[in-house]
């Protein structure tokens, strides 16, 4: 369990984390006294609306003050972690930083002091004159009617969904009894539940004695370390299987909240408990979209990922299915077009447009891969025999060098360099043996050939480095081309190989100096740019090559490897040998 904080008082925390609402969302405001945050007043408000106020322990957020905004809820009032606000913080909230001439809905989840703070608050509104409704939200199904006795349902990351709702309709218009009206209803058609692999950790207190053991998952545990239905071993797609049936099965008479029928559209929501990775929780959706659709045939019409409710860094998620009704729930609203409708409030982070669903195409995109090796032909030439003989030349100076960089490289560096080198030439070589179809004489078209095989068989740094230096090449080789046929010379492979080299600094910080193969290649390409003479320029390489044995490494292999003094003035950096091994071998043939 984390229990390392970067606050190490909560109550400090928490005021922060409320404060940081205003600065995140401009249109709202904090009475940091009685921990409320509302809408400013002097922003702008539709006028006669019903206000929603909602509230409850901190450890949850971005519920519930995140909650707060156009669109969603008018003010929210915190308590402690994991404690209920006093009834008089909600009361100041509700007849003092919310507008209340058309009522005002007080709608917390459901635990025992949420309720009687909140209810008390409600009684005081109404001594005050307000109109006033209260609903205490419980979604949660985890633990059944049986064993959960007088503690009831519990609100869980459904409440988001409730919030919103409510909220959209008091903002579309809805009047306090159509508002309270909808609370009830979406959740009598809303089911969450759970599941955790571990309790939470509440900054300033100790460690909590039950751990979850490391091979278990415990299954509908409440959002303040509550227990749950059950523990069970972790096998993901059985879990699923099991929270799916606590939420949909009609015939599990402890738990059957909700019915369906085949034409039922839902809405689902994948809510982060707070500590599960995005990548977990994302895996998390799909398992659960997977079984919903393969076992229940249910294709939610919206599909919510994110964190809505949590339980500070609790390492669970709960899912939550909301069924719609397509009747007016007030103000001419559908409850899909209330989740739908914007909402400016930090924890209502749904990002795809109404839209975008509504035109949702179900047939998989075909995929299309364009085959690169009959890229655009070119107009540059070189028989085919030339390549054969020259390159074939280079790649056996390669190959036969390959014992000795493999016994530098098992001195400076891993070992593997020689390997590496050896195992490419062979598959170049392989291919000019036997291309398939014919090689041709377009030389751009023999490069990308070449490029294929380097990125397939070549891995490591040096296999990408030598992809990257191959592609920018012929990419330097078409560059040159005018439009009529023309020889690859000597001069259009020396402006191509500067290309390449320009391309490749790009990419990798080696230069000239840090003991790496850009020590024979740069040499080999400035040559042969200024001089034009292969010779010259292969002799440059074996030079570069001849300086690295006093280099000290910087980059590549060599840095990694202790003891320097033992070898340092004797041995040349293995990669930079097998290239110009290999230039000096094509450049003979030539
Ligand atoms: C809320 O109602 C009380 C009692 O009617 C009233 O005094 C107060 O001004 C109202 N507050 C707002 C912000 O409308
Ligand atoms: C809410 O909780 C109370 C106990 O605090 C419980 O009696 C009640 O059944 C719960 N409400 C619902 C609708 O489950």
């Amino acid at each position: 369990m984390q229990t390392k904080h970067f606050f190490s008082d909560p109550n400090q925390l928490v005021l922060a984390a409320l404060h940081s609402l205003t600065l995140t969302n401009p249109s709202l405001a904090l009475d940091s006294h009685n921990k409320i945050v509302f809408r400013r007043p002097d922003a702008p408000r539709r006028a006669k609306k019903v206000s929603v106020v909602t509230g409850g322990g901190s450890g949850h957020e971005p519920a519930f003050a995140g909650f707060v905004g156009h669109g969603l809820c008018d003010a929210a009032v915190a308590g402690t972690i994991f404690a209920s606000p006093a009834a008089e913080q909600i009361s100041r909230a509700c007849i003092d930083r919310v507008p209340n001439d058309s009522g005002v809905l007080i709608i917390p989840n459901n635990y025992t002091g949420d309720v009687l703070h909140f209810g008390m608050a409600t009684e005081k509104c109404r001594a005050a004159g307000i109109k006033t409704e209260f609903f205490a939200m419980n979604d949660d199904v985890g633990v059944g009617r049986k064993k959960s006795g007088k503690v009831g349902r519990r609100g869980i990351g459904g409440a988001a969904l409730l919030l919103k709702l409510t909220g959209a309709l008091a903002e579309a218009g809805g009047t306090l009894d159509e508002v309270y009206a909808l609370a009830q209803f979406a959740n009598d058609n809303l089911v969450s539940i759970g599941a955790s692999l571990e309790h939470v950790h509440v900054p300033g207190r100790g460690a909590p004695e039950d751990h979850v053991a490391q091979d278990e998952v415990e299954i509908g545990m409440g959002i303040h370390n509550e227990p749950g239905s059950h523990r069970t071993k972790v096998d993901l797609v059985e879990l699923v299987s099991t929270m799916l049936r606590q939420l949909l099965d009609e015939s599990d008479k402890d738990r059957a909240y909700i019915t369906r029928t085949p034409q039922d559209k839902f809405v689902l929501l994948i809510n982060n408990l707070g500590g599960v990775s995005p990548l977990e929780l994302s895996g998390l959706t799909y398992e659960v979209y997977r079984q919903l659709e393969a076992n229940y045939q249910i294709k939610p019409v919206r599909v919510i990922q994110g964190s809505f409710l949590t339980s500070l860094n609790g390492l669970g998620f709960s899912v939550s299915l909301l069924k719609l009704s397509d009747k007016d729930v007030g103000a001419g609203q559908t409850m899909l077009q209330l989740i739908d409708a914007p909402a400016e409030a930090i924890g209502w982070s749904v990002p795809i447009n109404p839209s975008t669903w509504e035109n949702r195409i179900d047939t998989p995109v075909q995929l299309k891969d364009s085959n690169l090796d009959e890229s655009q032909p070119s107009n540059m030439k070189l028989d085919p025999s030339v390549v054969k003989k020259v390159l074939g030349a280079g790649l056996q100076a390669v190959i036969k060098a390959e014992p000795e960089v493999t016994r530098f490289d098992t001195l400076v560096g891993d070992g593997d360099c020689g390997i590496g080198l050896k195992r490419g030439a062979e598959a170049i070589q392989a291919l000019l043996d036997n291309p398939s179809p014919p090689l041709t004489d377009d030389i751009v078209s023999t490069v990308n050939r070449i490029v294929n095989v380097v990125e397939e068989v070549m891995d490591g740094t040096s296999g990408a480095i030598y992809a990257i230096f191959l592609n920018a090449l012929a990419h330097g080789l078409r560059d040159q081309d005018t439009g009529s046929p023309q020889q690859a010379t000597t001069e259009v492979w020396a402006k191509a190989i500067k290309h390449s080299i320009t391309s490749l600094g790009r990419y990798t910080p080696a230069k000239p100096g840090d003991r790496t193969l850009i020590d024979a290649l740069v040499p080999f390409g400035e040559t042969l740019f200024a001089k034009h003479d292969p010779k010259a320029a292969a002799a440059a390489a074996q030079q570069g090559t001849e300086s690295t044995k006093s280099m000290k490494a910087s980059l590549g292999r060599s840095v990694y490897v202790g003891s320097e003094g033992d070898w340092i003035g004797k041995i040349p950096d293995p990669g930079a040998y097998g290239l110009s091994e290999f230039l000096t071998g094509l450049v003979n043939a030539a």
